[in-house]
């Protein structure tokens, strides 16, 4: 009975929003969203959905916890050393413009850190990074470009003074300048196609969501997506066991290059 109110749920969700709940491990899914329900008091999901299709907020807030927005720049800073110290160096030899991508980019950190790292070597009207997310409250932000100290505390001390301003108020507004940089846009990773010819896709910390199904069918997508020779960058927990079958060889640990 429970499993079909679920079913039925993320068959109306996918209706109403285009996001395919099946393609999340459903045990986790179905775990937060429960508690979500459970808290508004909704006896079962068909309610829930109910509610959420005619609130707002509620259907906000059931998008900020089936997302997970969490992020912080230079994230796992020592793979970021990899990309400032050898894949961008590297990349450059061949080319002197970059097409970069950071996919399910949430409110901005990663994309930002990717330019924070770019202004290191090229002029800033060279750099272009794009940055995509499903859900536009955390792109909305990302276009604020407003943080926390807590977020900030990886950004190495020339970049943080260089282009962070306190508020006053423990936050910190990024510069225009790196905001310049990043174009947002709206984008479903299951569902809708991607430009080509990337030379580095960002994917951290979303995979790991996702069913083995819709993770295959996105390292392939991911691999088409690359120029030859392009990097795939990836969470510290979202290894890849059998790159080759997505013609990528092992780069770097979380790294993969196109072959
Ligand atoms: C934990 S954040 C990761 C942020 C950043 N990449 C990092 O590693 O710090 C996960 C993000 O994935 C996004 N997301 C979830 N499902 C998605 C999908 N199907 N397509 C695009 N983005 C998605 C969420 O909205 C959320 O912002």
């Amino acid at each position: 009975m429970a499993v079909h109110d679920f079913d039925l749920f993320m068959d109306k969700v996918f209706k109403k929003t285009g996001i395919d709940l099946t393609k999340y491990k459903r045990p986790q899914m179905e775990r937060r969203l429960t508690a979500l329900r459970d808290k508004h008091g909704y006896k079962d999901f068909l309610a829930y959905f109910q509610a959420i299709d005619a609130n707002q907020d509620l259907y906000d807030e059931f998008l900020d916890r089936m997302t997970i927005n969490v992020s912080e720049f230079f994230r796992n800073a020592n793979r970021w050393q990899v990309v400032m110290n050898r894949i961008i160096p590297e990349l450059l030899k061949s080319r002197t413009k970059l097409k970069i991508w950071s996919a399910a980019c949430s409110t901005g950190e990663e994309p930002y850190t990717m330019a924070l790292i770019l202004s290191k070597y090229l002029p800033m009207s060279e750099i272009e990074v794009l940055a995509t997310d499903i859900d536009q409250n955390a792109i909305d932000r990302a276009k604020q470009g407003v943080y926390h100290a807590r977020s900030l505390e990886a950004v190495p001390k020339d970049l943080r003074q260089k282009h962070f301003t306190s508020t006053g108020t423990g936050m910190y507004q990024i510069s225009n300048e790196i905001k310049r940089c990043v174009k947002f846009k709206k984008q479903n990773l299951l569902q809708d196609p991607f430009e080509k010819e990337f030379d580095l896709i960002a994917c951290r910390n979303v995979i790991i969501y996702f069913t083995e199904e819709a993770k295959n069918h996105l390292y392939h997508k991911f691999s088409s997506a690359l120029r030859k020779g392009g990097i795939l960058f990836v969470g510290s927990t979202e290894q890849i066991f059998n790159p080759q079958s997505y013609s990528f060889h092992p780069y770097d640990t979380f790294f993969y290059q196109k072959m």
